[in-house]
């Protein structure tokens, strides 16, 4: 179970911003404005360290405004994590922050982290209660979409014709493998010398859900699986690919493919308009996803949702702190923004408001608004705070068009 609201995780509905979609999206997401709020929602905001209060807060407008077009009302809590919360009460993650988190519908993380807090002992480092952030929230599931959008195809370092119309997403293992196999620590081999040790290990079960999770997703887009494991090395990557093909018989729509890690690390440099949907373990995905996210060249544009069985999902940009442009007015606030489609789409399963969003960032861009991270000549330079008045006028003009469409 998602929450009281959200009855499972399967109902993953599927608007990729796609290129081909996009000619559809505006007729698509047209509907009459429901101005009387019918439904409500508890949300947590954790703005944590550095650009995070900076994006969050635009994120939040959008959000606020999206919801009131399809008549849905947000309550928001904003709360204490990463740095900003070792500043305030010495740990990272206060208990209070965890509770008010596990109580809300969904939650929206900017970023932690940053100069201040590097030396810190790592139970006190503002990364230590992100960790602790999504074992708390038993979020299993990391939903990591990259898609190279038209109007920023030159920002990718591949090829134009490589990189053009890329649309993947990776569906990560977040809980278990090597990050948190037993045993592991430091010893002392046969011949005495020192040596370092960590165990790749998971269960039928943790296999299964994320298999469910990526075939859900994958379903939901174009029904293509790609299993990536090590099962010619690893007997945990060869039960991985056991219990993964034995969900397929669940999923007869989905066309489902393995492939070793070392060639879809290539594949993806080679030719990553093949991947629809890739789901991997834990350490695979922390390096696969990474690759994934830089071939569209855009860190400051990539959302990222985190889900488990039953609680709020968390969802947050991709990037972190950027403490070199914190607090100037320089930060890309489009990875959160679109973090908050997908809160709508997969925390709240509220579609329409997912796609205005999706859909105003898109007229935004297509008007030649850009932040420093994304800019090219001929382009119109603007602030965090700026490009995100931008966005809101699009989400805004499409209330008008529906109105008028009514
Ligand atoms: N999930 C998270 O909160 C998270 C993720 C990664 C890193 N971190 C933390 O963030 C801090 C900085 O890490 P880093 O420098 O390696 O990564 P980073 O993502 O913060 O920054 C990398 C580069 O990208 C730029 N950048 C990042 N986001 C941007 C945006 N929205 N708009 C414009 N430019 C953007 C930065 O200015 C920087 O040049 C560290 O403390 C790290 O631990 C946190």
């Amino acid at each position: 179970m998602m929450s009281t609201l959200n009855p499972s995780i399967t109902p993953l509905n599927k608007i990729q911003i796609t290129p081909k979609s996009l000619t559809n999206l505006k007729r698509t997401l047209i509907r009459c404005s429901a101005t009387s709020s019918s439904k409500r929602y508890n949300i947590t905001l954790l703005p944590g360290d550095g650009i995070g209060p900076e994006v969050v807060s635009v994120a939040k407008n959008v959000l606020t405004l999206a919801g009131s077009q399809q008549g849905i009302e947000f309550e928001f809590r904003e709360m204490p994590v990463g740095g900003a919360a070792l500043d305030l009460v010495g740990v990272p993650l206060p208990d209070e922050t965890l509770s008010v988190a596990k109580q809300s519908d969904a939650i929206l993380l900017g970023a932690i982290g940053g100069y201040k807090w590097d030396n810190n002992e790592k139970h006190l480092k503002p990364e230590t209660g992100l960790l602790q952030l999504r074992a708390g929230l038993g979020v299993f599931a990391n939903l990591r979409p990259a898609t190279v959008l038209p109007q920023l195809v030159d920002s990718s370092t591949l090829k134009k014709e490589v990189a053009e119309g890329v649309d993947l997403m990776v569906v990560r293992e977040l809980t278990g493998g090597i990050y948190f196999g037993q045993p592991r620590g430091f010893g002392k081999n046969e011949k005495g010398e020192e040596i370092g040790f960590n165990t790749e290990v998971y269960a039928t079960y943790e296999i299964d859900r994320i298999a469910r999770v990526a075939f859900e997703t994958a379903r939901k887009r174009r029904g293509k699986l790609c299993s990536v494991d090590k099962a010619n090395v690893l007997e945990a990557s060869m039960l991985w690919r056991k219990r993964v093909t034995m969900m397929a018989s669940h999923y007869p729509d989905v066309e489902l493919t393995h492939m070793y890690v070392d060639n879809a690390a290539m594949q993806l440099i080679r030719d990553p308009k093949q991947f629809d949907t890739i789901v991997t373990n834990n350490i695979f995905g922390d390096i696969l996803s990474d690759e994934a996210s830089m071939l569209t060249g855009s860190i400051g544009m990539l959302p990222s949702a985190c889900l488990g069985e039953s609680g709020p999902g968390l969802f947050e940009p991709i990037h972190g702190s950027a403490p070199d442009i914190a607090g100037q007015d320089k930060a890309n606030p489009l990875a959160t923004v679109l973090s908050v489609a997908m809160l709508l789409r997969y925390g709240l399963q509220e579609e329409n408001a997912a796609r205005t969003i999706e859909n105003a960032v898109l007229e935004t861009l297509n008007k030649g608004f850009r932040t420093g991270d994304i800019f090219s000549t001929g382009k119109k330079l603007l602030g965090c705070k700026e490009i995100g008045e931008e966005v809101m006028k699009s989400v805004g003009s499409q209330e008008k068009v529906s109105a008028v469409v009514c």
